[in-house]
């Protein structure tokens, strides 16, 4: 039987939905407004995409955004500054600044500089070690967005092979950390990983985020896994794509998630949901409110 697709977009609208509802009450309780200030260096197409649907998103929850664009050739210290006058502004909850940034910046010194409690994409060293400890405030949104749709789809991690392929700051690394915390026995696969199907047939929850189309195939899939797909690769035909052979590992594994349409839409809800959470935790609010369905 092939397997059951995992509906990324339904899962984030669901929870945006309720984000939504939590955000009114943050209002109607507290008279505060989330907010969203995004840092948009230079021109790049791609990150000038992907900004526009954080904005867009923030829209659709009642998150107030500012977008703070800056040329291509900002000194680091003007760049530094913005940051600083963001770190001051009590309205800002969450500062994210988008990536790449121009090589004559040192990236590391501008995330170290956000404060830590607006650090709602977790890439300050702070956020960043205390995933070794599963104490980070804001975990990074895309091993986030991965790890409630396992819970959503009621995956058991502890005690289950994990093995991440992607060894990236963003991604693989964090996701291996956030699922041993959970129990899971993780293997990280990289792209110097000799003959890498020896590790994921043992995969019973395989994450592949390595930028490669149709990396995986479905040889190197055991019988029943959940395969989770972060890649995103365009093809020359103009196809979105990701890493997993997806019509053939899907006759195979147990669940499964597409390209579009199955982490992608996570990973700005978790975006949403970090900055959610910074508004609350200003007004005293520490731990996080109960939902209203158990399943999301
Ligand atoms: N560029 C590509 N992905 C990301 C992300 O998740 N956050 C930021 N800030 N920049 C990115």
């Amino acid at each position: 039987m092939p397997a059951r697709i995992i509906d990324g977009r339904a899962v984030a609208q669901a929870l945006r939905a309720q984000y939504r509802a939590r955000v009114e009450a943050l209002e109607k309780k507290h008279g505060v407004t989330p907010g969203l200030a995004v840092i948009l260096v230079g021109d790049n197409p791609a990150s000038e995409l992907y900004v526009r649907n954080k904005i867009r998103a923030c829209g659709e929850v009642g998150i107030r955004s500012e977008l703070v664009r800056l040329p291509n050739d900002i000194s680091e210290a003007r760049l530094l500054g913005e940051v600083d006058r963001l770190n001051a502004d009590p309205s800002t909850h969450g500062i994210l600044v988008q990536l790449p940034l121009p090589p004559h910046i040192t990236m590391r010194r501008v995330l170290e500089r956000i404060a830590v409690d607006k650090d709602v994409d977790g890439f300050h060293l702070y956020n960043v070690g205390g995933l070794i400890t599963g104490s980070t405030i804001f975990p990074p949104c895309t091993p986030y967005g991965v790890q409630k749709l396992l819970e959503h789809e009621r995956v058991e991690v502890a005690g289950k092979n994990v093995v991440v392929v992607g060894a990236s700051n963003i991604v693989g690394k964090p996701m291996a950390l956030m699922l041993m915390q959970r129990d899971a026995t993780v293997c990280i696969c990289h792209k110097l990983t000799r003959d890498l199907a020896q590790f994921t047939i043992l995969a019973d929850i395989l994450v592949v985020a390595a930028g490669v189309p149709n990396l995986i195939v479905p040889q190197m899939v055991r019988t029943g896994a959940v395969v989770i797909d972060v890649g995103i690769n365009r093809l020359p035909d103009g196809r979105i794509v990701g890493d997993v052979d997806f019509e053939g590992v899907r006759q195979k594994a147990s669940l499964i998630t597409p390209v579009p349409g199955g982490v992608g839409p996570m990973t700005v809800t978790m975006l949403l949901h970090n900055t959610l959470r910074s508004a609350e935790r200003r007004v005293g609010i520490l731990e996080e409110p109960s939902l209203a369905s158990p399943a999301a």
